[in-house]
């Protein structure tokens, strides 16, 4: 198996170097074969190869398997013209990754850590499509007659809400055969679509119909109602931000991009510049990507289940990063040298 890891910037490459300490130390354990390479990509990209998914990067990760991913974008570059965020944009489309799963399950031990004190232990998942939509369309700004425009076009076709929605509904099939469709179909033609296609293919599967932005205020009121929640890319984009909160912490969520191609594993936070390099980031989203990168490329469920139950352990023994506000604060290193310690014990 190769595996290319790209940290990108921020708190990046501090989440990468710990989540790759437990990925060594649970594939030495199995005997598991592995080879490893790295890559630049976002602002590191922009700063070596004056752009954010150079070529050499694409390379690399052609010859792979998987891919990890840290995190993008940072205030250095936010005056450039190409941004960081669009290496990953870039690499997602050059995967053809356009499943994302985002599953938000809160850990036991911060279950009074959401803001709705009755509403503990969150478990869903957003399947929301990566490669499409407004992210993707036709861009343009322009001037005329000293007025200022800007365009950014929401376009789906059938074939691409289809795909999806097939691997939202098999997942339902696993879990309680419900998905919550969220769309603006009251408003929005690409909305009405979206439903359309998905009525038509959904079997026996129940699906459920929700504007964004009742859904918006469902995740606060209603949590435990949403189950699968499949969706277009900036709806999933900014509803699972939302609803990471439910599980105490963004910090702590991983997600998988998949499709065609290699899978994409990364957390689903961003590469948050005002805590990076001072060893406080928390590192369970970027370990939970590696958990599912044993799960789904090397099939192996039990390697998942050993990261998340010591995980789990750990947190119910009150050590976590400051964003938990656990009973003991540790840094994110040390954090990772006792989730190693306890991995070799229980392994
Ligand atoms: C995410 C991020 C990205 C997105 C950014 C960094 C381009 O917010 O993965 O949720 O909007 O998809
Ligand atoms: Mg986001």
């Amino acid at each position: 198996m190769k595996i290319i890891t790209l940290s990108g910037d921020g708190i990046g490459p501090e989440i990468m170097a710990a989540a790759m300490k437990v990925f060594h130390t649970v594939a030495d354990l199995n005997g598991l074969a592995y080879e490893i390479i790295e890559g630049k990509i976002g602002g590191a990209a922009l700063d070596a190869y004056q752009h954010p998914y150079p070529e050499q990067t694409r390379d690399l990760v052609d010859q792979c398997d998987a891919v990890l991913l840290g995190a993008v974008g940072g205030p250095k570059w936010d005056q450039s013209q190409l941004r960081p965020e669009q290496g990953l944009l870039l690499l997602r489309k050059d995967l053809e990754a356009y499943c994302n799963m985002r599953p938000i399950k809160t850990f036991e031990a911060l279950k009074d850590k959401t803001p709705l004190k009755d509403e503990s232990m969150i478990d869903m998942c957003f399947v929301r499509e990566l490669t499409g939509g407004i992210y993707f369309g036709h861009k343009e700004s322009y001037e005329e007659n000293g007025v200022h425009y800007a365009k950014d076009v929401m376009s789906y076709n059938s074939d691409e809400i289809r795909r999806i929605s097939h691997i939202a509904f098999d997942f339902a099939k696993k879990r309680k055969n419900k998905v919550t469709l969220v769309d603006k179909s009251n408003v929005l033609e690409t909305s009405k679509l979206w439903r359309k296609v998905v009525h038509e293919e959904k079997g026996n599967i129940e699906v459920e119909n929700m504007y964004v932005d009742n859904a918006a205020m469902q995740l606060m009121v209603n949590p435990k109602n949403f189950d699968v929640i499949l969706t277009s890319n900036m709806f999933g984009d900014i509803l699972s931000d939302e609803a990471s909160i439910l599980a105490g912490s963004i910090g702590c969520l991983p997600s998988i991009s998949m499709g065609n191609g290699p899978i994409l594993y990364e957390p689903i936070h961003g590469s948050a510049p005002d805590i990076a390099n001072q060893n406080i980031a928390n590192p369970i989203g970027m370990i939970m990507s590696v958990a599912y990168l044993f799960k789904m490329t090397y099939k192996r469920e039990d390697l998942y289940d050993l990261i998340y139950n010591q995980i789990n352990q750990l947190l119910n023994d009150g050590f976590g990063t400051r964003d938990l506000n656990l009973k003991s604060t540790v840094t994110t290193t040390h954090f990772t040298e006792k989730l190693i310690e306890s991995i070799k014990e229980n392994y």
